[in-house]
């Protein structure tokens, strides 16, 4: 295991309450593991109580088999942290960021110029990282936090303000790297990005576990099978219609409309996360 947790909790200095109130999970080599919740949820809190930047938590935690709080500072040798803002050096180019941020490291580290690249960024750019736009900081953001090649990588909300062609870029680099045995722990609002990347999705809520398995058998929970048409019908109408698959006469229907009508669309209707997501945690996304 690389990391677990058993109940985790925590308290801002001087907050009401824990907002992080009896957590427990697991998360193996090379897996994807999804955080998702609501604003405030918790999720932010507990990375960065998993990335030591807040030390003073209860519970049991280990990472690497180790307890969380006997690792010291060689513990950032082997895990990278992309935060929800951007931090850079706004005065510093994206390859002098890179250059700087190297020197932490007692391991080996990647190029600057070769991260810059796979990350869609300008080589050889005089632009001060100031200029940059949003998504392009957030992804010297990834680029650095990958420099010291983790193990296991930390990513709070990747995607936010990436274009589609990058997000998907950030997926597939995502995907490459638990395929070489970096274990991602990934928080996200993005159910596309949770759905297609997860193996498995935890579900956060006021700093409580509510779920956690994989993003198929959430979507398969309490189902039913339906399979929805859409045909042109009279007067240049489109007409829907609902089947039932567990329904022998409404099955026996949707065989006869497929032979009969010239059908435009067709689609099962299963849960989708974002359906998930509302009903386990009974707010909306925002
Ligand atoms: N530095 C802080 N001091 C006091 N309370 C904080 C601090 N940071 C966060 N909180 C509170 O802790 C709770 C959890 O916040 P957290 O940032 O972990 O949420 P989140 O799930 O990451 O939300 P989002 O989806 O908006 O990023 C919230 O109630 C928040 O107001
Ligand atoms: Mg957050």
């Amino acid at each position: 295991m690389i990391v677990r947790v058993r109940d985790l909790r925590f308290r801002y200095p001087g907050g009401a309450g824990d907002v992080l109130d009896g957590l427990d999970f697991d998360i193996s080599e090379g897996e994807i593991f999804g955080f998702l919740g609501p604003n405030g949820s918790g999720k932010s809190t507990t990375q960065k109580v998993l990335t030591r930047i807040l030390p003073s938590y209860r519970g049991a935690v280990k990472v690497f088999d180790k307890d969380l709080g006997s690792l010291r500072s060689d513990y950032y040798n082997h895990i990278g942290v992309s935060f929800e803002f951007p931090n850079l050096y706004e005065k510093l180019t994206a390859e002098e960021n890179l250059e700087f941020y190297r020197g932490f490291f007692d391991v080996p580290t990647d190029e600057p110029r070769e991260l810059l690249e796979r990350f869609d960024l300008p080589v050889g750019d005089s632009r001060r990282v100031g200029a940059f736009s949003k998504g392009m900081k957030m992804r010297l953001v990834l680029a650095r936090s990958l420099i010291n090649r983790p193990k296991l990588w930390f990513l709070d909300e990747p995607t936010t303000g990436q274009d589609p062609l990058h997000a998907v870029q950030i997926r597939d680099m995502i995907r490459q790297m638990a395929d070489g045995g970096t274990t991602v722990f990934l928080t996200t609002h993005d159910m596309t990005v949770a759905d297609k990347l997860c193996d498995r999705v935890a579900f956060i809520n006021d700093g409580t576990l509510v779920v956690v398995d994989t993003p198929r058998a959430l979507k398969l929970q309490d189902h039913q099978r339906l399979v929805r048409i859409e045909y042109p019908a009279d007067g240049g109408t489109l007409a829907r219609e609902e089947f039932h698959l567990d329904d022998p006469a409404s099955k026996q229907a949707f065989v006869d409309a497929i032979q009969t009508r010239e059908i435009e669309t067709i689609h099962t209707l299963e849960p989708s996360l974002e359906d998930v997501f509302l009903r386990v945690t009974g707010r909306g996304l925002s």
